[in-house]
């Protein structure tokens, strides 16, 4: 039925369809509910503690028996750099003042933390049966702890240099991820936005280059898009944007409603609410200060400052400086039980694939 059964046999799911890890959209009713619809759920772990995501991996497992993807971010963290903040507080205190805020108030410091000593105990108590990764991996005594947990590696390659990468320093799995994708671009071997293949060109490329099978990400948000992934060679298909409007993601309903909104050309990539780039669907800051700006502080510290006047906002029902990250096909998204949305998904799929070889 399915064109490639690598992924099948190696997650044991009944689709070769992956939640993607959407951080800051999401928590363990999104993974249930698609666990519960038959594809592979998932824990972003970057914007948890380990005690967090303990707890949430917890609650997972008390509903569902079904394999666990946990993801962290494994970049190099810097410090935040003082001149760089007053800069920044600076271009953005005009939206300080227009909220009624203190522009030199203290604001409590963004947390995206890499993958560490402490989130790999947390890995080896709990033995996911899958690790992914994004911006690269951790340092290879961490990995090889992962590994030997028995948990399958996978993360993201943005060229086809960072999968080969991937794959010579042990990822089972390969998520190409192409321009369209909505998030962080998972690049780690290159910084040039500008490079970053599309999903139709990058994935046969991968494919080609790899031998472990590969998962296509970015733009894939209905049955049409997880079968034309096939095509090229891809083993199965992670899709976050088309989960974002289901009633079990933690989307807040102003941002829904943008995301309802949105069409083909709202997503931009930008750096200004994180400093490191991501698409998102534009808002006001990423308008007016971004969407690429050189003030921007290093990733993650171009939150920071971003957080009052998110909350400011948000009490207005806006969601002005509200990370509305999203890929280019949202509009393909529904407002869906995510079980439904999964099954729906496969099923137009398969539906598809029987059509085209017909
Ligand atoms: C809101 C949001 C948050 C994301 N957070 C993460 C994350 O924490 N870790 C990660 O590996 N990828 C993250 N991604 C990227 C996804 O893994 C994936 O590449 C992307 O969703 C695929 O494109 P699509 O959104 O068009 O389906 C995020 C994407 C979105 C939309």
């Amino acid at each position: 039925m399915w064109p490639d059964r690598r992924i099948l046999d190696l997650f044991k799911t009944e689709f070769p369809i992956v939640l993607a890890p959407i951080a800051g959209a999401m928590d363990a009713e999104l993974a249930i509910a698609v666990a519960q619809g038959g594809a592979l759920p998932c824990l972003p772990c970057a914007m948890l503690s380990p005690e967090k995501a303990r707890e949430q991996v917890n609650i997972i497992r008390g509903r569902v028996s079904a394999p666990l993807n946990l993801n962290f971010f494994c970049h190099k963290p810097v410090d935040a750099d003082p001149a760089r903040e007053a800069i920044w507080r600076q271009r953005l205190a005009p939206y300080y003042r227009e909220h009624g805020l203190d522009p030199a108030a203290p604001v409590s410091a963004a947390k995206r933390a890499p993958f560490d000593a402490a989130f790999c105990e947390m890995v080896e108590e709990l033995k996911p049966e899958i690790v992914s990764f994004h911006f690269g991996l951790p340092e290879p005594k961490l990995l090889q702890r992962v590994k030997a947990a028995g948990c399958l590696v996978m993360s993201s390659a943005t060229i086809v240099r960072e999968a080969i990468w991937l794959e010579e320093n042990g990822c089972d799995v390969i998520i190409a991820q192409g321009a369209e994708a909505g998030g962080h671009r998972g690049m780690f071997l290159t910084d040039n936005i500008a490079e970053q293949p599309g999903t139709f060109a990058l994935v046969p490329q991968v494919v080609d280059a790899v031998k472990v099978p590969v998962l296509a990400a970015g733009g894939i948000a209905d049955g049409r898009g997880i079968a034309a992934a096939f095509a090229p060679g891809a083993s199965g298909v992670q899709i976050g944007s088309a989960y974002l409007r289901c009633p079990e993601s933690t989307v807040i309903a102003p941002a829904r409603v943008a995301l309802a909104q949105a069409r083909d050309d709202s997503t931009v990539i930008t750096n200004v609410m994180t400093g490191r780039p991501a698409r998102g669907v534009a808002n006001r800051v990423m308008r007016e200060v971004g969407p690429v700006s050189a003030d921007a502080p290093a990733f993650p510290h171009a939150a920071t400052a971003l957080g009052p006047l998110k909350v400011a906002a948000e009490k207005l029902g806006k969601v002005d400086f509200t990370n509305l990250f999203a890929g280019q096909a949202v509009r393909l998204g529904r407002d869906m039980p995510a079980a439904e949305l999964t099954r729906a998904l496969a099923g137009a799929a398969l539906a598809r694939l029987a059509a085209l070889g017909g």
